[in-house]
């Protein structure tokens, strides 16, 4: 690691296509590498589940010991157990909410205790009901099973970081400042709303006691932070981690320098133009065809057959539904897979079929 001290990041004014409105449990992890021409490619080093099979995370029953607000619409959750599974900067847990609804947030206390877990959830007003729970209905004395934790947004070992956060994207990224070796180089641009509905800001600043890594813009006073500035002058090879809402991303993926690697938490599935046409899909080992409508996802139609058939988000990020497919073109629609995972299998909670048919493994 360089002890070349990351240049001084003002608060930056220039407007940049972001929003901060957004925000909510998670995530999809993904890594994009934008290379010179001519380089050759390099692999991501975020792990991903087998293609054989969806990973079955430990289920835990823990206590909600504390369930405090820490910044507007902003409530973080302390979930108490015995000899918890250790994790890494970066994982996120599956909460099953006493509704049944699962949501994912990320870990953001210390990794080494093993009796509690931390995460913080922000209210989405126009939510599909998962944080208003979270916000509403959980509270200290609740007991609430968890599953996990797993990890796709880590840590990679590289010359320099370089984190961008939006609103509740920070709590991915405190345990993985936290982490990194003494004498690395990272910078940090952490954007939200108002400073208000920033949480953790405390924190992130008791990481940079010197100043000049941790640059902080809250909309309201000082406008929208200029990515360009932030990611001008990365040191060659800098990991590049971005988590917040789809338009912070794609912005930063939009203006990611040549040879940054880029690592996304995702708050939301990437969107498709396509059409949802009706399919049929073949479920092999057990002899069953069904019709997939256009309205509905082969999840649906699978889990009205097999009950028992694991999912989660349903949204395309956690990975828990992936399936082998034998025979049938995939319309893939999720940011999770691996090329060589889009091959033979899919997420059968939002990808489709381009043709007419998919013949599953299962
Ligand atoms: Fe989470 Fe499909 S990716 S259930």
């Amino acid at each position: 690691m360089s002890n070349k001290p990351v240049p001084f990041m003002a608060r930056l004014r220039k407007p940049t296509p972001l929003l901060f409105a957004a925000g909510a449990a998670l995530v999809v992890g993904a890594a994009v590498r934008r290379r010179a021409p001519g380089s050759p490619p390099r692999t991501s080093a975020v792990p991903r589940p087998s293609a054989s099979g969806p990973p079955r995370p430990r289920a835990l029953t823990l206590l909600v010991t504390a369930h405090e607000r820490v910044a507007d619409g902003v409530v973080l959750l302390r979930l108490e157990g015995t000899d918890l599974p250790r994790w890494e900067p970066g994982a996120h847990l599956d909460l099953v909410l006493p509704s049944g609804l699962v949501r994912q947030y990320s870990l953001c206390g210390d990794p080494e205790d093993t009796s509690s877990y931390t995460v913080a959830a922000r209210l989405v007003e126009d939510g599909r009901g998962g944080s208003r729970e979270v916000h509403e209905q959980v509270q200290e004395g609740t007991e609430l099973e968890v599953r996990g934790p797993r990890n796709r947004f880590p840590l990679v070992d590289a010359p320099a970081h370089a984190f961008v956060a939006g609103g509740i994207g920070i709590t991915p990224v405190l345990p993985m400042l936290r982490a990194l070796p003494e004498g690395a180089e990272w910078r940090l641009l952490y954007g939200g709303r108002t400073r208000a509905s920033m949480p953790f800001l405390e924190e992130v600043g008791k990481l940079d006691p010197e100043g000049g890594r941790v640059t902080v813009v809250p909309e309201d006073e000082d406008g929208r932070p200029d990515l360009d500035s932030f990611l001008a002058d990365l040191p060659e090879d800098t990991a590049v981690y971005c988590c917040g809402p789809e338009g912070l991303m794609a912005a930063v993926e939009e203006r990611l320098p040549e040879g940054a690697a880029l690592h996304l938490e995702r708050f939301a599935p990437r969107t498709t133009a396509d059409g949802d046409g009706e399919f049929e899909v073949e479920l092999h080992r057990s002899g069953r065809t069904l019709t997939v409508p256009g309205d509905s996802s082969v999840l649906a139609a699978v889990r009205a057959e097999l009950p028992n058939t694991p999912y989660s988000c349903e949204q395309g990020w956690c990975g828990t539904c992936q399936q082998t497919v034998l025979e049938g073109e995939i319309d893939h629609r999720d940011d999770l897979l691996t090329d060589s995972e889009r091959g033979d299998s899919m997420l059968i909670c939002v990808s489709r079929c381009r043709g007419t048919r998919l013949v599953l493994d299962m």
